[in-house]
């Protein structure tokens, strides 16, 4: 059995779901982080599934092993509720890399542009917004923009210049990017498909377009999840966060998957800030009612706005 800090693995479990019981709490976990974070939560998502589950539920305390961003968001729709985090400092390198004093001089630049912005951002930045989004559904919102509307995007270059190719439309975008799936080389990818004839390459649209061109299917971490269910190929290599594999072989237990391969040794390959998420710190976090994300009402409702018109213009 895995000694998990003080406690046995097993241990933990058990007290984090009579935790569960005990707080009203729900626990929410995204794909990325380790499996037994994901074995233990209430529920699983992409970030889109996991603000959903975040504004409708009929719990007391929400934990949210995720990133920062996520706990944040989870708090601007839950105002009333405890929302807690296994380790507040695991944060988004992306969401960091957008301080709102540059991007605000950034809007300033382009007067007159509707603002998009990936939800991972901090709250700053999506109270400088006008509508948030998330991989899931940034297609189906920039479609419903008139034509003739300059629109800014941010904080992710290659989902902006993904999305902007692919709707057709020209969009001025923020240059930061996600280590993680920025870090895949179409060298290596190119040489794992010639390896591996039989599988098909599927890629998350936070890499760079010379990965992306190369992938047999595009899609957020639930549509590569749901693309591997529905698709009759057996066999995939995976450009994303290495810990959607869990869900991905549980779901089809009878395909393989393999990590798009990275240099070796490249210490990119996975997001260490998910892997903060441990089964210990959760407990202690439920625990102790701390650490609690704590937000100022003002900058609450400012971020509330754009957050809300995401959730209003997304697909049922
Ligand atoms: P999705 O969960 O929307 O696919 O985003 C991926 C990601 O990088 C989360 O931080
Ligand atoms: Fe941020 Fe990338 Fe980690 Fe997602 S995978 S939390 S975008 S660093």
């Amino acid at each position: 059995m895995t000694r998990e800090g003080t406690y046995f693995r097993e241990e933990l479990f058990q007290r984090i779901n009579a935790l569960k019981k005990e707080m009203n709490a729900l626990v929410l976990a995204h794909y990325y982080t380790l499996p037994e974070i994901q074995q233990v939560a209430d529920i699983v998502g992409d970030s889109l599934a996991l603000a959903r589950a975040a504004e409708k539920n009929n719990a007391d305390v929400i934990v949210f092993a995720g990133v920062y961003f996520m706990a944040e968001t989870a708090k601007i729709l839950n105002p009333a509720k405890q929302v807690l985090m296994p380790d507040l400092f695991a944060g988004c390198p992306l969401a960091d890399s957008c301080p709102a004093d540059e991007f605000r001089k950034f809007k300033n630049q382009h007067p007159g542009a509707i603002v998009i912005t990936y939800i991972n951002s901090t709250a700053e930045i999506k109270a400088l917004s006008d509508i948030t989004c998330t991989s899931s559904n940034v297609e189906h919102i920039i479609r419903q923009i008139p034509e003739e509307q300059q629109i800014i995007f941010g904080p992710d270059r290659n989902l902006g210049a993904y999305i902007a190719k692919k709707c057709n439309r020209e969009m001025v975008l923020w240059q930061g990017y996600c280590y993680v799936h920025d870090d895949f080389s179409e060298e290596y990818m190119l040489k794992a498909c010639a390896e591996h004839p039989d599988a098909e390459l599927i890629a998350h649209p936070e890499c760079q377009e010379e990965v992306l061109r190369h992938a047999h299917f595009v899609g957020s971490t639930k549509a590569l999840l749901d693309y591997t269910v529905s698709s009759p190929v057996n066999k995939f290599i995976v450009a994303t966060e290495p810990g959607i594999l869990y869900e991905m072989q549980k779901r089809s237990p009878q395909k393989s998957f393999m990590m798009a391969p990275k240099e070796p040794d490249n210490p990119r390959g996975v997001c260490t800030q998910m892997k903060q998420n441990t089964l210990e710190k959760l407990y202690q976090c439920m625990l102790n009612r701390t650490p609690e994300i704590v937000i100022e009402e003002k900058l609450r409702l400012e971020a509330l706005v754009s957050i809300r018109r995401m959730l209003e213009m997304s697909p049922g």
